[in-house]
């Protein structure tokens, strides 16, 4: 696998398109980004500068930005992507818009191209039959921003051949993933049904004015939030001890939350227009400045927990007894 002799092809320059796209250049690909709406191509390209720009800052990347951006071609013409062999679509969560752009994607590239979805929640399955060659169809399932994060879920769907999917997983490693197979498809995939349990216990608890939305956010911070980057939960309950997770399920299970509609705190938000740091109104309220403040330290962040969890990747116990071995 030489990044280089793979093409990438970005559809869709928003929020997760721009940072993709970043992770395909510093990765090494050439890179094809395609904005279907020629309204925000600009506004994609300058994204992707940025994140360069402070990747370069950070010492992510050890060449300026320029180096990455020879690789990139910004366009809002489908038929660029003749060439590319790895397609990620990230346009809006719609399927009928998804629908109209995979029909595009499919009429200009090559039968042997790997096409993929950025979906949040729609199955894979569902979005397969909109390409020719479904078996060559796959989920791949990024974390904001992609260029730091170390997420990534590549998911099959019921025609999609697990072979490919392989590949995809291991071709991951490139791009600087801990990847995580998903074999079969499933609503939501692994990680959006694991966090969406905590949201509506979350929400349960702040509705049901058992503790304030504040106190939740402490809690989960200073438990999830110190564990979660160097372990899983399974693993989390081997340190810790599993006998007596099994004696808390018995008794916790049937006393949590199990609705199946959103509950009337964030309904109360979004109806009334909220929508989090981006206009001020969430969970919490955000003066312009705070607004700000808040995705600055979120940037950051994103770079130091990177560096502290690359100390700690999913084999470090094998790393160091491989390593102890080789010192004997
Ligand atoms: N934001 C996240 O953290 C996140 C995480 C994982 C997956 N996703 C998924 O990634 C995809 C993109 O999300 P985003 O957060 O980047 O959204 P975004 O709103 O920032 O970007 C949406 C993109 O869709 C394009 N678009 C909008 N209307 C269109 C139309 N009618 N035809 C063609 N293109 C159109 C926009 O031009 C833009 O490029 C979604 O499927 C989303 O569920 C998002």
């Amino acid at each position: 696998m030489v990044p280089g002799e793979i093409s990438v092809g970005i559809v869709g320059l928003g929020l997760m398109g721009s940072s993709i796209a970043t992770c395909m250049l510093i990765a090494g690909h050439p890179v094809v980004g395609l904005e279907p709406l020629e309204e925000e191509l600009a506004l994609g390209e300058n994204r992707i500068q940025a994140h360069l720009k402070i990747a370069w800052e950070k010492n992510l990347i050890s060449e300026k930005p320029d180096f990455y951006l020879q690789n990139l071609l910004v366009t809002s013409d489908y038929s660029e992507l003749r060439d590319t062999h790895i397609i990620i679509e990230n346009v809006k969560e719609d399927i009928a818009i998804k629908k109209v752009v995979f029909t595009k994607i499919d009429a200009v590239v090559s039968t042997d191209a790997l096409i993929t979805s950025n979906t949040s929640a729609i199955p894979i399955s569902e979005l397969q039959e909109f390409v020719s060659n479904p078996s060559r169809f796959f989920g791949l399932h990024w974390m904001e921003p992609a260029h730091t994060t170390r997420f990534l879920e590549v998911i099959c769907g019921d025609k999609s051949d697990i072979e490919l999917a392989n590949y995809l997983y291991n071709m991951a490693a490139l791009w600087g993933k801990e990847a995580v197979l998903v074999k079969k498809d499933i609503r939501g995939f692994i990680a959006n049904r694991l966090m969406y349990a905590m949201y509506r216990e979350a929400m349960f608890l702040v509705e049901e004015e058992y503790a304030s939305v504040e106190d939740v956010d402490r809690a989960c911070r200073n438990v999830a939030g110190y564990f979660l980057p160097m372990v899983g939960v399974f693993r989390w309950m081997d340190l810790t001890g599993v006998g007596a997770y099994r004696t808390v399920m018995k008794d916790l299970f049937p006393l949590l939350n199990n609705a199946t509609v959103p509950g009337k705190l964030i309904n109360k938000i979004v109806d009334e227009g909220g929508n989090g740091v981006f206009n001020g109104k969430g969970f919490y309220e955000y003066t312009e400045e705070e607004r700000k403040l808040w995705q600055e330290a979120y940037t950051k962040f994103t770079y130091e927990i990177r560096e502290i969890a690359l100390k700690y990747p999913h084999d470090v116990v094998k790393k160091q007894i491989d390593k102890e071995n080789e010192q004997i």
